[in-house]
């Protein structure tokens, strides 16, 4: 066994579930001393669902590279840590031995300090899917500081919005990115949002395109020179900055259904504990495997399941640059044949999409390699999981379909590959230590099977988030005061007469458009920001290849000719504002929104204009001024 800890048969993952239930710290304190600890916890949890409160393995003392990269360099330095694919096949491919991700990530560390980053500070990387993402994240993870990435589609006010909140005194970017034909100015982007980060005093900037970068004096600096500085000096390690179990590790931002993103903090030790132990057992890792997650680490998944999981785990992770379709729709397929790829772990909206280009793109590719197929971000429907099944797997690979959100850290219910049944569009069952709950609208606890409602968690696991960064109080009403003493996820789902969980999508105001959230509030108020435009309703509709489509109505008093051309100016609005990942994919113009007497909007009837269910509109008896509806009706788009 590779692992002492993996879950090998289905057995083995009933007792580990039964054992994790019965006694939680039991269970995680003998899966903790799988780690690197520089002193051990004196109490495995405390905690407090009320403030909420969550401290796993407190007064222990640790670093996680220590865990991701040291020990892995003391038994296996020459296994491929990170294998990187390019975004141009043409392009040559790099592997980075655990030595050398070590040796770079030291070096990258005392870049950053030698920039003056300290333990606690917080740096905003912004950076393309190149090895050196990696590495800045794990360099700072090194020297204590605290990482919030932020996704390279992102716009320059996004960005300016995440660093003001956090305070970030230093940015590591690029000159640029390439994504399929494009290339993305990020440094450029940079300097917007620059203008109104007064914290920020240093810019790190990589060479990735060698496009033309402004560079200001004092701020700005070139990451080849810094670490050629360092490399003078002759330095190849650096001593880890030891972190208390529950100090914070990275900031992530995601969306709400209020307001601007929020700042999901994970912290130290349990994160750690949490992805390495989901990696290993639900795709069932087996040494000498590549693993190739083809999320970017802008997002959580990237964060989990390239970086911290696969490498506290001695794995190796392959990293790509581009997107599945350029310059075609075999490209997923060709870096699996190249790569040997074992272990594929996609999206539902990728899988979709390529399913659209047909077979032809597949034939004459090698897949032989796989052996297990995993997706996450969105619900899958029963039609792409059996043609993942079929056309990628061969019929050969278990498919895990793993649910979890950013502020889970790692997967919360999936089936483990092979070991657990799989059941199409179902996550299945939830992995040791998590412990589910349906509860009605009135915050009733849903019992037997054969039921749905909203999706809850009565228990804490290691990697839960802690807090949203600087507004603990948010945390408490988004995530824990909406039913007494629980964790709501904010998505229903349904359990079947076996006990199996199926996530059916959100409850809240949240979109999840391509496995992306997007929540309707932020859209709006980017929307509304544009000239002309008097008030706006976001609500999703089911779109084939997406999952959800994003659909706007818009009340308009600007003097405009030309409709599409408003569209688009809309459209370059919410892209200066969010970034193009937000676009809506309609916008309809409307003389009203279909309001109640106290001037809530009624998104449920919206909802079902967008999703062209014109038979049963609900009751509209509140509305203000029933006409509207009949007006939306016969303009929809
Ligand atoms: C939301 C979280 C998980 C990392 C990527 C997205 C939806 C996620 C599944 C799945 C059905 C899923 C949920 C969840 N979701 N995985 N396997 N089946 N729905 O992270 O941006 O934090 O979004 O994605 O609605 O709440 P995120």
């Amino acid at each position: 066994m590779a692992y002492s800890y993996q879950l090998e048969t289905d057995e083995a993952y009933r007792k580990a579930y039964q054992k994790s239930i019965e006694t939680p710290e039991l269970f995680w304190a003998d899966i903790a001393e799988n780690f690197r600890w520089r002193k051990k916890w004196d109490e495995v949890l405390r905690w407090n669902f009320k403030e909420p409160k969550v401290e796993w393995f407190r007064g222990a003392k640790l670093n996680i590279t220590e865990n991701c990269l040291d020990r892995w360099v003391e038994t296996q330095p020459d296994i491929p840590a990170i294998v990187w694919e390019p975004n141009d096949p043409d392009e040559a491919s790099r592997i980075l031995t655990y030595k050398e991700l070590y040796e770079k990530v030291c070096q990258f560390a005392h870049v950053l300090k030698n920039n003056g980053a300290k333990r606690g500070d917080r740096i905003c990387i912004y950076m393309p899917m190149v090895p050196e993402l990696a590495i800045a994240v794990l360099a700072c993870a090194r020297i204590g500081a605290i990482h919030s990435v932020v996704f390279g589609g992102f716009s320059a006010q996004s960005i300016a919005d995440r660093i003001q909140d956090a305070q970030c005194n230093i940015v590591v970017t690029a000159d640029g990115a390439y994504r399929g034909n494009k290339s993305i100015p990020l440094k450029s982007i940079i300097d917007d949002a620059l203008c109104n980060c007064p914290s920020v005093k240093k810019v790190i900037v990589l060479t990735r395109t060698s496009i033309p970068v402004s560079m200001m004096k004092e701020r700005d600096c070139w990451w080849e020179d810094e670490i050629k500085k360092v490399e003078e000096k002759g330095l190849k390690n650096f001593e880890p900055e030891i972190m208390e179990a529950e100090d914070m590790l990275f900031i992530l931002y995601t969306s709400g259904s209020t307001g601007k993103p929020k700042g999901v903090v994970h912290t130290c030790a349990g994160y750690m504990v949490w992805t390495n132990y989901t990696f290993v057992n639900v795709f069932q890792y087996q040494p000498g495997d590549v693993h190739f997650c083809t999320a970017d680490i802008g997002w959580v998944t990237g964060h989990s399941y390239i970086v911290y999981g696969p490498l506290s785990a001695g794995a190796t992770s392959l990293m790509f640059e581009g997107i599945p379709t350029w310059p075609d729709a075999g490209r997923f397929w060709e870096i699996v044949e190249k790569h040997k790829v074992n272990i594929l772990y996609t999206a539902p909206t990728a899988i979709r999409s390529l399913m659209g280009f047909g077979l032809d793109s597949i034939k004459g590719k090698n897949l032989d390699s796989l052996k297990v197929l995993g997706t996450v971000g969105e619900p899958i429907n029963e039609e792409a999981w059996h043609w993942y099944d079929e056309n990628i797997g061969k019929r050969k690979c278990p498919i895990v379909d793993t649910w979890w959100q950013t502020e889970t850290g790692g997967t919360l219910i999936s089936n483990l590959a092979g070991v657990t049944k799989a059941k199409p569009s179902f996550a299945t069952l939830p992995l040791p230590g998590v412990q589910p709950v349906l509860v009605d609208e009135k915050g009733n606890v849903i019992e037997g099977n054969g039921v749905s409602g909203n999706l809850c968690m009565r228990f804490p696991w290691p990697g839960m988030l802690r807090t949203t960064y600087g507004d603990h109080e948010r945390c408490r009403t988004t995530y824990f005061s909406t039913y007494e003493n629980l964790y709501f996820t904010g998505d229903g789902c349904l359990r079947d007469e076996e006990g199996n969980y199926r996530i059916t999508g959100r409850v809240d105001d949240v979109l999840n458009v391509s496995g992306h959230r997007i929540g309707t509030a932020e859209l709006e108020n980017a929307i509304n920001m544009h000239t002309g435009v008097v008030e706006s309703a976001i609500v999703g509709y089911p779109h084939d290849i997406k999952g959800q489509g994003i659909y706007a109505f818009v009340i308009f008093n600007g003097i405009h000719t030309d409709e599409n051309h408003t569209r688009q100016d809309i459209n370059q609005t919410v892209t200066k504002i969010i970034g193009a990942i937000a676009k809506p994919d309609k916008i309809q113009f409307v003389s009203g929104l279909p309001k109640t007497r106290s001037g809530k909007i009624m998104r449920r009837i919206l909802r079902k204009i967008a999703e062209g269910e014109l038979q049963n509109l609900g009751d509209t008896t509140t509305l203000l001024d029933p006409m509207i509806v009949e007006e939306i009706i016969a303009n929809r788009l």
